[in-house]
């Protein structure tokens, strides 16, 4: 169990280090916020752009969790702030992300993000209760949960 767990880690470790110096963050990777929700990241392209999923832990009853696409782009230099869309798949709603990846005293990558919902509504006049906002915290997620 341990051994297997440890693997897992350092394979996982092994995966994201290439490229990484000290306050240096690239989002590619397994993120986890503060409400439980989750994203994953793919490889950055040249001038840092990237596709990825998200999965909620907050939109949906936790039996429906869904995964939907997000896009976003980050700049490539120490400590860069980013943003990504995500593309609700399974409703018509639509959120933008922007943050900053900071490295702590500890080497930890931290993402500090507010973001903005539009909530699909059915014609403009119910547009001034259609958006939220709302700040969240992410980290790398260290080991493989079901
Ligand atoms: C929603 O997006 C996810 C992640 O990209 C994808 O795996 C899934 O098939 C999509 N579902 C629908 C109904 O489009």
């Amino acid at each position: 169990m341990v051994p297997t767990t440890s693997l897992l880690l350092l394979l996982g470790l092994a995966l994201l280090a290439p490229g990484l110096s000290a306050d240096q963050c690239v989002l590619t990777g397994w993120w986890i916020n503060d409400l439980g929700s989750d994203m994953t990241i793919g490889a950055l392209s040249s001038n840092g752009e990237f596709t990825g999923t998200f999965h909620t832990a907050v939109m949906t009853p936790t039996k429906d969790i869904k995964a939907s696409p997000l896009v976003g782009i980050q700049h490539t230099k120490t400590q860069p702030t980013f943003g990504f869309t995500v593309n609700w798949n399974y409703t018509e709603s639509t959120t933008v992300f922007t943050g900053q990846c900071f490295v702590d005293t500890e080497g930890k990558e931290i993402l500090k993000v507010t973001w903005l919902l539009q909530s699909h509504v059915n014609s403009i006049k119910d547009n001034w209760k259609a958006t939220k906002v709302g700040a969240d915290t992410f980290t790398r997620r260290a080991e493989v949960m079901e």
